[in-house]
This record gives C-alpha cells, structure tokens and sequence, in this order.
C-alpha cells in the first residue's frame, strides 16, 4: 500500500526538479555575458623561451646525481681523435711532447703570457684553471679523447712501469679504455690518493697535515659551495696529481654550466691557490664519475689503460714486491756509501771494514740477481699486453659472463 503513490510523487518531483535545473542553467546561461571578464589576455613575457627547454632541470642542481653511462669503445683498430690539454708558464720546457709526440694536438695555455694562443680568465687555482677553462670554450667542438697532463715530462708520481714518463703514458694510453670508462686517472699507483683518502668528516686532531696538507681545506663550507645541495660524502679518494683522460661523450653528460660554476668558485675563493687548486684535485673523479671515491684497481688501470698485464693482480703485485725489496737493499747499500762520501768530503780519508765491505759485497750481489728479474717480468708483462684476450682477463666485468673462468687456475 505504501509502495504506489509516493513513487508517482517522486516522479513528479523529479520531472519539476529537472524542469527547475533546466530553467536554472538557461539563467546561467544568460548571465555569462555579464560576468564576462573583459580586461585584455595576460602579457606572455617576452623572455619565456618559445619552444620549452630540454630539460627542465635546473643543471646546478647538485641534489640530483648526473646518471653516467658507461661508453662503448669503436671497434678494434679504429682511430680516436685527441688534444693534449697542457697548462704552462713561459719559462717551462715542452719540447719533449713536440719531439716524442709531434702528431698529437695540443691546447697549451701559457698562464702568465698575455697573447698566448690559449688564454685563461685569471692565472689562479693551477692546472684546475686550464682543465676547466678548456672544458668551457670547447664544450662543442671536442675531440673523441681529451688528455690533461702537466707540463713536466718526469714526476715522481707518473706511472713507474713506464718510467715515471709522460711521454710513454700519453702514447701507450688505451682511448678505448677511456670511452668504456669516460673518465681515466691516467695514474695507476693507488698511493697517494687511495682508498678514503680525503676526509670531512674528522675532528682537527686527526687530520694528516704532513701527507695530505690540503685535507684540512676540504671542509663543509667549500662542499657546498661547490655542489650545492649534494650530499657530503664520507670520503674523497683517487690516485694523486691532477693528470687524467675523458672522453667527449662524458664531458657532455656534464652540464657546462656546472663548469663554469666551478670556474667561479675557483676566481672567487680566498683559498690559498695552492690549495684551491688541490681540491680538484681530488673531486675531477667526482665530476665526471659521480663517484666520491673512484680507485680502479693498478693491474687493471696497467693492463687495459696501458697494455702492461702481468695476468692478474696478485702477479702484479709480486713485481712491486721484489721492487720494494730491491729497493730497500739499494737503501741500505747507500748507507755505507754516503759515510765514505761523508767523510772524503770532509778531507778524511776512509777505509771500509771489512766486515763492512763483506755486507756491501752481499748486498750488491743480491741487487744484480733482482733487477734481471724484474726487467724479465716487466718485458713479459708488456709482451702479455699485446694480446687482446690477456687485456680482456685483466679488465673490469660488470656482468657475470667469465665470472668462473679462472676458478680452477693455480
Ligand atoms: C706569448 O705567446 C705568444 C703567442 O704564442 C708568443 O709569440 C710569445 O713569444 C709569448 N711570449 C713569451 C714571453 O714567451
């Protein structure tokens, strides 16, 4: 009984409801010319860039981690272009690249020189003025590897099994390595500079000022004014002194505008210039790896950077065993010939013992059998390095494909 008349209610009520709503909107309808906004369209700023950029992030946003990609090398053989990027004063000597490496193309700013051909804004912050001042004007016109060395052919930290030479690093050096890698420390040596080297995160008393002078200067402020917003990490290591290789794919994940901030900091900071100079020094790694701590391992860095393989880290470790020990004996063998030198410049005349001259005897002996047999596995090494198949055993695996095959090797 109550389920028939409400309902026709209800109908009725809704045809007059929507009757309602229908007069309602045709209301609306009419008013719109009335509330009409008449004022003229916003002005589009003439600065607004037409087209949207690329990208829409801001590329002085260091709290974003560039994503690096490792690069794929050309095929084997195949010729890779290059410049040798060079800082100098006028009063340093370069005829060494022009004679050991006349066909390599060079970029050498004379820092102190007015109308030299390379010019930087300000002769400040060493060699991290160079480096960043060339990565600036030639973002766009780079070749496929771009070397930074400094001026000086020998150096204590250049790579031993190449003589402490410029000369043989620059032209043994592997540009596949460097495209696969994007970014070579061109030092093999881990020490200086390896691993955990530098740190921000220590109290005063333990900084090591002898050693690492300029760790005391890399505090906070500076991380920050340097990468605004990155996360501080716990440490910065990479093999010492500022000499490394990129290739051009990897310089243009970076943004310039990060170099040129970089080049700012390094105008503008009260840091003494040989320490501002020395915070890149330890942070190249960082710019063009993202790693904070980047060590490769030394036989790698030798085998595949440089053709020099001993077949594997162990082997290339007993090397610089029998070095270390031949060069203790040599140390010790010193020891008596710096008395005798001692005194005869004196005007004394001097008499080994005999005792004296039996340990000499023994110590040179032992000499004469160790340096035979490291330039015997120096040479086998450089001998395994022409082999491709030696280079690929001793070069870094991301994936798992040969993970097992030296498991049964002795
Ligand atoms: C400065 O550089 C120019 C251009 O390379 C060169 O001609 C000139 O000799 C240099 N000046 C000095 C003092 O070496």
């Amino acid at each position: 009984m109550l389920a028939g008349p409400p309902r026709l209610v209800s109908a009725v009520t809704i045809f007059l409801l929507l009757v309602l709503v229908w007069w309602y909107f045709q209301l609306i309808r009419r008013d719109v010319p009335l509330t009409y906004d008449h004022s003229p369209p916003p002005e589009i700023p003439s600065k607004t860039p037409l087209t949207p950029s690329i990208s829409s992030v801001d590329p002085l946003d260091f709290s974003i981690p560039l994503k690096f990609q490792p690069g794929t090398p050309k095929p084997p053989g195949s010729k890779y272009s290059r410049v040798l990027v060079l800082p100098k004063t006028i009063e340093e000597e370069i005829g060494w690249i022009h004679a050991e490496l006349p066909d390599l193309p060079l970029a050498v700013y004379e820092v102190d020189n007015a109308s030299a051909q390379y010019r930087v804004p300000k002769n400040k912050g060493r060699e991290a003025m160079v480096y960043l001042t060339y990565l600036i004007d030639h973002y766009d016109d780079l070749p496929d590897t771009i070397l930074f060395f400094h001026s000086h052919r020998y150096a204590w930290h250049n790579n031993i099994l190449m003589g402490l030479d410029s000369a043989q690093t620059i032209g043994r050096l592997n540009d596949a390595r460097v495209a696969r890698m994007g970014y070579m420390n061109t030092r093999c040596h881990q020490d200086p500079g390896c691993p955990d080297w530098i740190h921000m995160d220590r109290p005063a008393i333990d900084f090591d000022f002898f050693k690492k002078p300029e760790e005391i200067y890399y505090r906070k402020a500076v991380w920050e004014e340097l990468h605004p917003g990155a996360p501080i990490p716990p440490a910065l290591s990479q093999p010492c002194c500022a000499q490394f290789a990129v290739s051009r794919e990897r310089v243009r994940q970076v943004p310039r505008e990060r170099f040129v901030h970089y080049r700012k900091w390094l105008l503008e900071t009260s840091l003494d210039d040989q320490y501002s100079g020395r915070v890149f020094e330890y942070i190249w790694q960082y710019i063009f790896t993202g790693n904070a701590v980047y060590c490769p391992a030394a036989n790698s860095c030798y085998c595949d950077g440089y053709g020099i393989c001993f077949g594997g880290a162990v082997k290339y470790a007993e090397w610089f065993a029998i070095m270390d020990e031949r060069n203790k004996l040599y140390d010790e063998l010193n020891v008596y010939n710096n008395e005798k030198k001692e005194a005869e410049d004196k005007g004394r005349k001097f008499e080994f013992t005999k005792e004296a001259q039996e340990k000499m005897k023994e110590l040179e002996d032992e000499i004469r059998k160790l340096d035979p047999q490291m330039e015997k596995l120096r040479n086998e090494a450089f001998k395994r390095g022409e082999d491709l198949k030696s280079r690929e055993m001793e070069t870094e695996t991301y994936d798992d494909t040969h993970i097992w095959d030296h498991l049964n090797q002795s």
